[in-house]
Order: structure tokens, then sequence, then C-alpha cells
């Protein structure tokens, strides 16, 4: 086999055959094809597509380039969530423990935060003493005693996409639906969960804000869920505005330790618990997620997990030293809050990296005083800027600029769940 065969094929817009496709994944993870042909590759399918067989084959030999988590001793069904990254999404850190507490088990895989989106384990990380990075066995043994886990995924699934997705970042290569779907699924079903619920964020503040373009990558990934026997759906959620009121590591760990209490905002319980019934229908469990937090089984939950992976439930959160308030600019309504706009000034406040050896703050990052739907006065304050460096609060302001409307009016309520998709 030769790769510039197998780049002109797909460059013509032909399908690749199952064999040119192992070979190349193969090749490409075992470092014996060079960056610049497999950058050839990668443009070629962002230009030409896959076809429905050739994505299945593509996502297989993925998964087939490195370890599957083996869960045969977890006595219960087991379910996870992946969501497409939105501003505030600390859903993740509510909704493990909600389905541990209402008879299913959680192995959540799950990453740092990139850009303006957070990363949920960069948030898990603000906790005192908590530890993301866990080998294989450990994540299982944590998944059977507590009934969630939420940990990286490190190196051992899907070495070939993790390969390709830091080529993909320099290439100009991620926006492809293939590539994209291919790349969460496979690590996803290397993740040996029963069944996967996928939040497929919409928005300003989405990876793919347009609406048709993320019903496309969830119906993509709902097919290739089925087409490797993994029950899957997936939620189109909005995400215009950020989820709940906080963007920032130790900020939204505060926040969720509140919804489990039972005093999280409406919008991230809203979202949260839609997630929830939807993980534990694909379960065929009958359990109604509310109660997991009104009897406090989520947070009892919450509490065992992280202990059992090195943190302290009880530690005070980090908060950063430094404060500034962001003032409405008139009175009237909020309209309009851009969550893209918040997503950034939490990035410039410390929260989030440029680069991925870079450290984030725990302490930094945005409260929304008020959220869309709230009443201001000219002066009032909207949003109050947390930052370990003072010198943060410009470039963070430059980003807010703009990112609220105020109009005289109150807004229509816009719903949160937008749609549902099942195979
Ligand atoms: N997240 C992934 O894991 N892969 C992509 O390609 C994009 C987002």
């Amino acid at each position: 086999m030769d790769m510039i065969d197998v780049i002109r094929t797909k460059r013509d817009g032909e399908s690749l055959t199952e064999d040119q496709i192992n070979y190349f994944i193969n090749g490409y993870a075992a470092g014996a094809i060079p960056d610049e042909q497999a950058s050839a590759l990668l443009m070629a399918i962002v230009w030409r597509g896959m076809a429905e067989d050739e994505l299945t084959a593509w996502t297989t030999a993925m998964i087939s380039s490195g370890a599957r988590l083996d869960l045969a001793s977890i006595d219960r069904p087991t379910v996870d969530k992946h969501s497409t990254g939105g501003v505030g999404d600390k859903v993740s850190l509510v909704l493990a423990p909600i389905v541990a507490a209402s008879g299913a088990a959680d192995p959540m895989l799950s990453g740092r935060g990139l850009g303006h989106t957070g990363g949920t384990l960069d948030k898990l990380e603000a906790i005192p003493g908590f530890r993301a990075d866990l080998d294989l066995d450990e994540a299982v043994r944590v998944v059977r005693e507590v009934g969630c886990v939420i940990c990286s995924a490190g190196p051992d699934l899907a070495p070939a996409d993790r390969r390709l997705y830091a080529l993909r970042d320099v290439t100009g290569t991620v926006e492809s639906i293939p590539l994209i779907a291919s790349s969460i699924m496979s690590k996803k079903i290397a993740e040996g969960t029963g069944a996967l619920v996928l939040d497929v964020k919409v928005g300003s503040g989405a990876f793919l804000p347009a609406i048709d373009d993320a019903r496309e990558l969830a119906e993509t990934m709902v097919s290739i869920g089925a087409a490797h026997g993994l029950r899957t759906s997936a939620l189109l959620t909005a995400m215009d505005a950020p989820l709940g009121r906080t963007a920032g590591n130790g900020l939204e760990v505060s926040e969720s330790f509140a919804a489990l209490n039972g005093a999280g905002p409406g919008d991230l319980m809203e979202v949260t618990l839609e997630l929830a019934r939807e993980m534990l229908y694909l379960c065929g469990l009958d359990a109604d997620p509310w109660d997991a937090i009104a009897g406090g089984g989520a947070l009892d939950r919450f509490n065992a997990m992280v202990s059992a992976q090195g943190g302290d439930p009880h530690a005070p959160v980090p908060e950063a030293p430094e404060r500034e308030q962001v003032q409405a600019p008139a009175s009237g309504f909020i309209s309009r809050m851009d969550a893209r706009a918040v997503g950034i000034a939490a990035w410039r406040l410390g929260a989030g990296r440029a680069k991925k050896e870079d450290a984030v703050s725990p302490g930094a990052g945005v409260v929304c005083l008020k959220k869309p739907g709230d009443e201001v006065a000219v002066g009032e304050p909207i949003f109050e800027l947390h930052a370990d460096d003072p010198a943060r609060f410009e470039p963070a302001g430059t980003a807010l600029a703009g990112a609220v409307s105020i109009d005289p009016e109150p807004p229509d309520p816009c719903p949160l769940i937008l749609e549902r998709i099942r195979p």
C-alpha cells in the first residue's frame, strides 16, 4: 500500500477502503507516516467528507489503535454523557453523581479545556488534592466503589486520535463533521460504556454555533454509536448564554456544590436533569433524577468520588484575590449575553489555557450577576471578574465589550432543550 494513493483516492472524492483506512490509522499512530502526508489526507477529508461505511471503518481503526476499558466488573448498567463543550458547562460535575445515585454507573473519561470552553478536569482539579490522572484500573475501581468517576482518558485509549487531533489543531482540519464525530466517538466507545448521551451545544458559545451543523454532527455520532452497538442518543441544547452564573474552575465547582445541594440555577438544572432522564431511559431505569438531589444521594456520591480521587470535598474551594465589576451601560432587561465573550473573558482572566502545557488558575473567572431576562439599572454590576493578577482585568473587559444587549422590554424566554435525536 502506498500513502500517496490513499491521499489521491480521497482527493478525487472516492471512498477509502477498509485496508487503506487501517494502513493510514495504524501507520500514523506508529509514527510510520509523516505529518505532511497525514495533513494532506485530513484536508482531503475536510473537503470530500466520508461515507457512512467509511466513517464506521475509520472509527473502528481509531478504537483498535489502543486499549478498551473493561467494565465487566461493574454490576449495574453503565452510561455516560459527552458534551461538545460550552461556557459555564459544569453539567458533568452534577450529572455523574446523579446517575450514580439513581442506580446506574458513569465511567466519565473527560478532557482539559483549550480556548474559550472550560475543561471538566480543570474544574475538578480546583478541589484541593483532586487527581484527574488515574490509570485505567484505578478508574474502574472508583466506578465500582462509588458509581462514578471523572478522570482523564489517559494515553492508552484511542492513541491514534490523540496524534491526529494534535495535527488537526495546527493544520486547520478540526472543522470537519466526520473527523469530529469519529474523534469523539472512538474515545467514548473505547471507554466501554453501555450507553451514551451526547449534549450537542448550539449557539454563540458552541463549537458549531449553527443548529444545522450541530444536528448533522449529532446524527453522525448517533449513527456511529449504532454501528458499533452502543445505545446512543443526543440532545441539542442552547449555548447562547453561559450555563449557570459562573465560568471559571473553582467558581464552577462552588456552583456545582450549590446544585448538588438543591440550590442550582434553573438553566443548569434543566439541562442536567434532562440529560439524566435520557441516560436513565437508555439504561432502562425508571428513576426520577431529581430524587437524587432532593434526597442528598447525588451530593453523597460526588463527595465519595472526590475522596476516592484524592480530593477533600470539605476543603474551601480556592478563590482569586482580585475582583472587578463590569457595570450595565443602560437600564432595561438583558436580552442577550454572548456566551463566547464570557468564555473568552474567563480564559483571559486565567481560567483557561492557550497551549496545552499552560497552567490554569483555580480561582479566576467570571460571575454573571445578571442573566438574560433580568432587569438592570444603568451602573448596576452585571459581571464580577475574578483574577490572581489585576493586569488581567483590562483584556477580559475588552472581551466583554458588546457582550450584553439591554432592551426596554423583557425578552421572550428561549428554550434550552432544542431537539432530541435517537437512532
Ligand atoms: N472534541 C474531540 O474530542 N474531537 C474533536 O475533533 C473535536 C472536539
